[in-house]
């Protein structure tokens, strides 16, 4: 048994997860874990939010509100994200941290004190027009390595290459669009040139690196290493520890990667064993591993160990598996198909371990790959559910009905061609997985489940049961020993259904315990088995689902008798035309407004709304809404709302934009909206108007673009519509007279509304 310290790069706080991340640096490193605990190693697991930094600070300006608010937010969104996603931590830290602060600004006392910082005088973008130090993100340009163009001012995510200030070419500032002066300004920076003949002694015995990092890290050295500025013109980080830095923080770089030490001694305070740290940062046995995308190379495969070798002391990584990019059909997120891809909102709708899944076996990790929800659906419902889900189904539901029980194994040389092949898979599969190569060692699980139905099937059991009913017991006893071995080799990659299957299986203890020591190990005859429910379930899409639904009752959506899914659910919105007349800010919530808006009846309708980052209230009042009239009355923050604004967001496709929707011709106050179907006038809950589907987006020749979905009439149709949609049909939310519900300037196509 030995100790593995597994590194996970931090995402931004300054957004949700998304499968890019799962994929590119999340799931990797938990089945690293995973196997390394089944191996009987002892793991310490590190990584957290990266909450400093022009992410966090570009975006709490565009939501009008403090880094810190949207660092805190985003935390605890991602924190939930990760565990729902099964990924298990030691811990997952966060940089607006004190154990943090404390030992970023020591590694940076002992670097200072060693003589391997220093100040220099600099060239920085500042903003004339903004009055303001232009860092990092505040200013987009040119790359002059590739060329792409509105890359970042510290990185072209495109080529890899990082920036110092003055290297772009074309810069402008993010926030006005003017040309940023360069001005001098002071900064410490890191004496990385003192490394390099160290670091290039470091990586001589790398030969097992994945090739990028190895090809990416040997060119960067070779070019010669020139020292970085390690502080930043913001307030928002970790502030320098020297007197009269006042007003500059240490750059989010140098903070984040000493996150793994700080997040490594903050998890041993917790534990209350403040020195356990050190068994895996000390002591030189111990391998580190770093689980990045490949963006993140140079600063993990230099920067870092350069700043660990200054300390001095503390294991360099070991190995660093950088993962490309998972792609999205050319940055198109399809959110009509199956939803978009923040991991909130796919864990709504999938199971963790079908995301798991799909994600492990169609991982990045030696070229890009695509992701969509169709190859999703092919690869979950064709490789998942039909091989191996169907063979623990057919297994334990086959015996548990016959026998109830473990029945008596078979003696060894009936079983000895499966435990042959139960021990080469896992050869193969534990080789790989000791490479990380996870991709390859998953595919030896399903070659094994692949093989164990072929098993199945050429032994009969249906007709043994009748003909000999020990000997069919002996055939299940040995198909018994492949689902458990099934279930512990794939805990790393899918971890919760195959805790069901040992549930199913009755032999007690859990899949930890067994390890891959117990793998092959007989199980006990007569155990009593658990009725099992089939662990995996097939992908269906929703608006699929809506038509077999009606199929299977004889009816087409189009019929109208029963309709169900988006449209039903949107049959129950009373939708209407209104004005707002008095604007107020809600007294305890600082992004409500309380409005009174006039829908037609004898008095204005009072309605809480979250608009305040987006309209000024200059821009509220006197605005034409739509309003969903008939929302079961509800108290906001203590103040009592009757109804809701219908207002388009384009979030979760990465934009920011939240915009009212408004009539496109003028109609009196109270005016039915619909989409031509009837609709209800009894009251509902904020939950069924989370089910429908609504959505804006650009009109080209009667066609909706988000989708391509043909309109039913586009006659007279803005250019920009909101409409409801379900599979194929889309319609128009218009009062019937000429007036469509529109938006008064750019969204993203597709934008849902809400
Ligand atoms: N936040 C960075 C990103 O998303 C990764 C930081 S990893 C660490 O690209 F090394 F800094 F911790
Ligand atoms: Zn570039």
């Amino acid at each position: 048994m030995s100790k593995v310290c597994i590194n996970i790069a931090w995402p931004y706080a300054n957004g949700k997860i998304h499968l890019g991340h799962v994929a590119g640096s999340l799931l990797p490193p938990d089945i690293f874990s995973r196997y390394n605990r089944l191996a009987g190693n002892e793991v310490l697991m590190v990584g957290g939010s990266d909450q400093h930094g022009t992410p966090i600070t570009v975006t709490a300006e565009k939501e009008h509100t403090t880094p810190e608010a949207v660092a805190e937010r985003y935390h605890e969104i991602n924190k939930k994200a990760i565990e729902d996603l099964g990924i298990e931590y030691s811990l997952f830290n966060k940089t607006y941290c004190k154990t943090h602060y404390e030992v970023v600004q020591k590694l940076f006392l002992d670097l200072l004190g060693s003589g391997y910082l220093y100040t220099k005088q600099t060239d920085q973008y500042y903003c004339a027009d903004c009055g303001r130090f232009l860092p990092d993100r505040y200013v987009e340009g040119v790359c002059p390595t590739c060329g792409a163009v509105d890359v970042r001012s510290d990185q072209c995510d495109s080529c890899g290459t990082t920036f110092e200030p003055g290297d772009l070419k074309e810069p402008h500032c993010i926030q006005c669009g003017n040309v940023p002066e360069v001005r001098q300004t002071e900064h410490f920076f890191l004496k990385l040139s003192a490394f390099r003949e160290r670091l290039l002694d470091y990586i001589s015995d790398k030969d097992y690196w994945r090739s990028n990092v190895k090809t990416f890290t040997q060119n960067w050295l070779n070019e010669g290493l020139s020292d970085r500025a390690i502080t930043r013109d913001m307030s928002w980080g970790v502030p320098v520890p020297v007197d009269g830095w006042d007003g500059k923080v240490i750059y989010v770089w140098f903070d984040a990667v000493i996150g793994y030490l700080s997040a490594s001694i903050e998890y041993s305070n917790i534990i209350g064993r403040p020195d356990y740290w050190k068994q895996f940062w000390q002591d030189q046995e111990v391998k580190h591993y770093y689980f990045i995308g490949k963006d993140n190379i140079p600063f993990h495969s230099i920067i870092w160990p350069a700043i660990l070798m200054g300390e001095g002391g503390l294991n360099l990584p070991y190995d660093i598996p950088a993962n490309e990019y998972l792609m999205f059909g050319g940055g198109k997120l399809s959110k009509s198909r199956g939803g978009s891809i923040d991991v909130p909102s796919v864990l709504k709708k999938y199971d963790a371990d079908l995301v798991r899944y799909y994600l492990s076996i169609n991982m990045p990790d030696t070229h890009d790959s695509d992701f969509s929800w169709e190859d999703f659906k092919v690869k979950v419902n064709n490789e998942l559910v039909s091989d191996l889900g169907n063979y623990y189904h057919r297994c334990l539901s086959f015996t548990h009905k016959n026998f109830g029980s473990v029945p008596d194994a078979a003696p060894s040389e009936e079983s000895a061609e499966v435990m042959e092949k139960i021990g080469s898979a896992f050869k193969e599969y534990s080789e790989l997985l000791s490479k990380c190569d996870f991709k390859k060692a998953l595919k030896s699980v399903m070659d094994l489940a692949h093989f164990a139905n072929k098993y199945f099937d050429s032994s009969k059991p249906w007709a043994l049961v009748k003909s000999d009913k020990d000997a069919c017991g002996r055939v299940m006893n040995t198909n018994l020993r492949i689902v458990k071995a099934l279930a512990v080799m794939s805990w790393p990659f899918m971890p919760r259904s195959s805790e069901k299957i040992w549930e199913y299986l009755g032999i007690g203890g859990t899949i930890e315990e067994c390890g891959y020591e117990g793998l092959a190990a007989p199980l006990p005859a007569g155990t009593q088995m658990k009725e099992p429910v089939p662990v995996y379930k097939k992908v269906e899409f929703e608006d699929e689902k809506e038509k077999d639904k009606a199929k299977e009752k004889g009816q087409t959506p189009a019929a109208g008798a029963e309709i169900t899914g988006p449209f039903a659910d949107f049959r129950k919105l009373d939708l209407r035309s209104g004005t707002v007349v008095s604007v107020q800010d809600h007294p305890d919530a600082d992004k409500l407004y309380l409005l009174n808006v006039d829908i037609g009846e004898e008095s204005p309708r009072q309605i809480v709304a979250g608009l305040k980052a987006y309209y000024p209230r200059e821009k509220m009042l006197g605005r034409k809404v739509l309003v969903v009239s008939n929302l079961k009355p509800a108290k906001l923050r203590g103040v009592m709302s009757s109804g809701m604004l219908l207002a388009a967001d384009d979030e979760d496709m990465g934009g920011s934009a939240v915009l009212l929707l408004t009539p496109s011709k003028e109609v009196p106050n109270g005016t039915k909206f619909s989409s031509g179907m009837d609709s209800s006038s009894s009251r509902i809950e904020y939950k069924d108007f989370q089910k429908t589907v609504l959505k804006v987006s650009t009109v080209k020749d009667g066609v909706f673009v988000a989708g391509s979905r043909k309109l039913e009439s586009a006659e007279g149709c803005p250019l920009r519509a909101a409409a409801v949609f379900d599979g194929d049909d889309t319609v128009l939310l218009t009062d019937g007279n000429g007036s469509v519900a529109t938006v008064d300037s750019e969204i993203k196509d597709g934008a849902g509304v809400r």
